[in-house]
């Protein structure tokens, strides 16, 4: 017979200790910050009709999901709210006693240990639906917007709030906040930005969720072309120049090319956003016993944290919590 030389990969691949000698990639259930909704009112507990297993919380409902997250060794959550008012100018953000505010000090009252990450933005207490205020033309008003994110992210400091991570994509807005924070005493918070942000139908059940659908228009003038891959590092290399103390990029399943570059480019560190469309549509193909949800759910993180994510905000972050102590 005569010599073939080639090599043989598989003998690495043999048994299931040579695989996990060889395993480059782990998921830990500390990479994942789990995303919660708390909603204005009483004895609320909705099931978001297109992310089952995600709920709408009120208060004095909150208790029994932030238990049991911490039960399952999760380190982090980032708060959504759900205001009962809105108005022009998204008051409610910056309340002192607003849903995200009261949340805030609710959780981390009961779980001091708990990082409790804020979200700041306006879309879900204007009742335009924009992330910044908006003229008579429609058209949405970067500097203007840039006081009242700043006037938000220092309330939700003042709040107990561990981490501000505003997803308003205004240009300008980690200096604004860095300058209102600081300002207020809260130089030690640290600002998780949203710096690469698309403009992506992959939110559609989020903003079901969280009641932030715009009323006219898109978001296209702020946030990114799907299209665009430069534009990222502008987009990151700003908010470093900022202040920014963490870049995430969203949504991450379109975008793990995206992960890479910023991770390749950046030291700080990198957290993908798995998105609601991303969950929503895991979670109707499992419905349907398409896929294996635990197989898929599991493959998709790992191959973010592959591209390069160090963190993962994720729906799933319960179930692979569990997962990952039962495997
Ligand atoms: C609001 C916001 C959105 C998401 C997080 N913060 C929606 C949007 O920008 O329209 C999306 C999260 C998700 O889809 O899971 N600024
Ligand atoms: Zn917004």
């Amino acid at each position: 017979m005569t010599e073939l030389f080639f090599q043989r990969h598989r003998r690495l691949r043999k048994t299931a200790g040579l695989r996990s000698m060889v395993k480059e990639t782990y998921l830990h259930k500390e990479d994942l910050i789990y995303p919660i909704f708390v909603a204005e009112g009483e004895n609320i507990k909705n099931e978001v009709a297109s992310m089952p297993g995600v709920f709408q919380f009120s208060l004095d409902r909150l208790a029994e999901e932030i238990d049991e997250v911490v039960e399952l060794g999760i380190p982090s959550i980032i708060l959504f709210g759900l205001p009962l008012e809105k108005d022009a100018v998204g008051t409610q953000a910056y309340h002192n006693h607003g849903i995200i505010q009261e949340a805030t000090r609710f959780v981390k009252k009961r779980h001091p240990e708990l990082v409790v990450i804020a979200d700041t933005c306006l879309c879900e207490y204007t009742d335009h639906g924009h992330c910044g205020v908006v003229d008579a033309n429609e058209q949405i008003l970067n500097d203007p917007s840039l006081d009242l994110l700043a006037k938000t992210a220092i309330s939700q400091a003042e709040a107990g709030a561990d981490i501000i991570a505003p997803s308003n994509m205004m240009d300008g807005f980690v200096t604004a906040i860095r300058q209102g924070l600081d300002e207020a005493g809260f130089a030690d918070v640290p600002i998780m930005s949203y710096a690469v942000k698309y403009a992506s139908a992959y939110y559609g059940p989020f903003r079901d969720a969280a009641d932030g659908a715009p009323k006219f228009g898109d978001r296209k003038t702020y946030q990114m072309d799907y299209s665009n891959r430069m534009e990222a590092i502008r987009e990151a290399t700003s908010d470093v120049e900022e202040g920014a103390d963490f870049l995430i990029v969203k949504p991450a399943l379109a975008y793990l090319d995206i992960i890479r570059d910023v991770k390749n480019n950046f030291t700080t560190p990198i957290v993908a956003y798995n998105v609601s469309g991303e969950y929503a549509m895991v979670k109707a193909a499992a419905a349907n016993g398409w896929i294996n949800e635990k197989e898929i759910v599991l493959e998709t993180l790992t191959g973010m944290k592959r591209a390069g994510s160090d963190i993962i905000m994720t729906y799933h972050a319960k179930d692979v919590a569990r997962w990952l102590e039962d495997k």
